[in-house]
């Protein structure tokens, strides 16, 4: 099992390119299914959820092509899909894999996949996705933990969604690109992802508008074409880092950033002390003295990102006085707390709260990264701690950072991996 050592108490300072967007690549790669044509993706992140997404394309018969640069370039071409059916290794390794049932019921009228997996932070339901699907003509049947679903050719439908939630409005972003008529998708997630995710699928020829509003409109066309297509930058790699910084009292230029796809979290990190300017290069941000408590509350976008708020609650646990942690997105999000507290954290969860009372210091401990961002977590609290921290569990770290050693050393952490 691969794992991190960290010397922590470093302050970090230097320079970090921000990759292409995690939560921005999968639903795109997803909707490559939906053109004949060739479609070119810059800036795509190396990451191991991108490599079981491109596994899964593969076997569904996808073109696939890397090229190896700045960042990856990839280029593929879904001209003759071989199956409909999403192997269930796969599908069951990553929770995007429900974004294949909109592209695959609009191109192949017929999709068959189980239950998808993902990370562990509480139940996540899939019935915003079926409910909408179903409104557009999709025949689902749940059995034996498999999804099967059929249609002639989907149509436009009003979907009023039961909660924003950001898979389901991708998902049905998709479906609705090729069906018959227009759709209207209400109380829409409003996510970054979701407005790349738009002017992707227009780049392709499709009609979409809205995305980055609680209302997205899309008129049905008969196909799409070719299009390339540059990613955002990851907000949630780019928080980690601004959180790097104010953690262990650094200085950081972050490049590659859009800095209003993090205000929420920068005006929660200034609340605490920490200074963040916008420069020319890029985002710099900078603490030199002890933090200040303060509380927060994640929220749908444009609220806090509850992908932030583990790496928070690290940064909290060491500021001066008693924060409050309400995660309204997730059930179980706070698995890192008690890893936190074997580093020396004050932290009391009681449901969907944490009160965290800040330390002066973190001390070093053999930790297990429990999911993707609580591993962040866990190796931010190692980067400020006193002494050697030991941070396993790798694999959920890679699902969404890639080379995140490299970025941390490369800005004076002592960080390495042990294979
Ligand atoms: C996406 C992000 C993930 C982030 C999350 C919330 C990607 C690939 N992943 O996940 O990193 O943490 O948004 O910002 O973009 N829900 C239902 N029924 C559904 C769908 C969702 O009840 O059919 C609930 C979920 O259980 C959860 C909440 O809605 O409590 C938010 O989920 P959702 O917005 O769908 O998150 P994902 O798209 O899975």
């Amino acid at each position: 099992m691969s794992r991190y050592v960290i010397e922590g108490g470093r302050a970090l300072e230097g320079r970090v390119r921000i990759s292409g967007a995690k939560n921005a690549i999968l639903p795109i790669l997803a909707a490559t299914l939906l053109s004949r044509e060739e479609v070119v993706i810059y800036d795509a992140p190396e990451l191991t959820d991108v490599e079981v997404m491109l596994g899964i394309l593969q076997e569904l018969g996808v073109f696939i092509r890397r090229e190896k640069g700045d960042g990856m370039t990839l280029v593929l071409r879904a001209d003759d899909l071989e199956t409909f059916e999403v192997r269930e290794d796969l599908s069951r390794e990553m929770r995007s894999s429900i974004f294949l049932m909109g592209p695959l019921l609009s191109r192949l009228g017929r999709v068959r996949t189980s239950y998808p997996g993902g990370c562990a932070i509480g139940p996540r339901p899939i019935d915003i996705h079926l409910k909408g699907l179903r409104q557009m003509g999709a025949t689902i049947s749940e059995r034996f933990g498999y999804i099967d679903a059929q249609v002639d050719r989907l149509h436009g439908a009003d979907l009023h969604l039961d909660f924003p939630s950001v898979g389901a409005t991708e998902n049905l972003m998709m479906a609705a690109v090729l069906a018959e008529g227009s759709t209207v998708i209400r109380n829409a997630a409003k996510e970054p992802e979701i407005v790349d995710l738009q002017n992707f699928l227009n780049r392709m020829g499709a009609r979409v508008k809205g995305a980055g509003t609680d209302v997205i409109r899309i008129e049905g066309v008969k196909r799409l074409g070719a299009a390339d297509h540059a990613l955002i930058p990851d907000r949630i790699e780019a928080g980690t880092f601004l959180l790097a910084a104010a953690i262990t009292r650094g200085d950081l230029l972050l490049e590659n950033v859009v800095p209003e796809h993090l205000e929420a979290a920068i005006s929660k990190l200034k609340e605490a002390g920490v200074t963040v300017e916008e420069e020319t290069a890029g985002l710099r941000v900078r603490l030199s003295r002890r933090a200040r408590a303060v509380d927060l509350k994640t929220l749908p976008y444009p609220g806090f990102p509850t992908d932030l708020q583990p790496q928070m609650m690290a940064f909290l646990a060491t500021a001066e006085g008693t924060s409050v942690i309400t995660e309204l997105i997730f059930e179980n999000r706070f698995k890192q707390a008690e890893e936190l507290r074997r580093m020396g954290a004050n932290i009391r969860t009681e449901g969907r709260t944490a009160i965290v009372k800040g330390v002066p210091a973190l001390s070093g401990a053999t930790v297990q990264a429990p999911a993707l961002r609580e591993g962040a977590s866990l190796v931010l609290a190692g980067l400020a701690a006193e002494g050697v921290t030991i941070v396993e569990g790798l694999e959920h770290i890679d699902r969404g950072y890639h080379n995140l050693e490299k970025k941390l050393a490369a800005v004076g952490a002592k960080i390495r991996r042990e294979l």
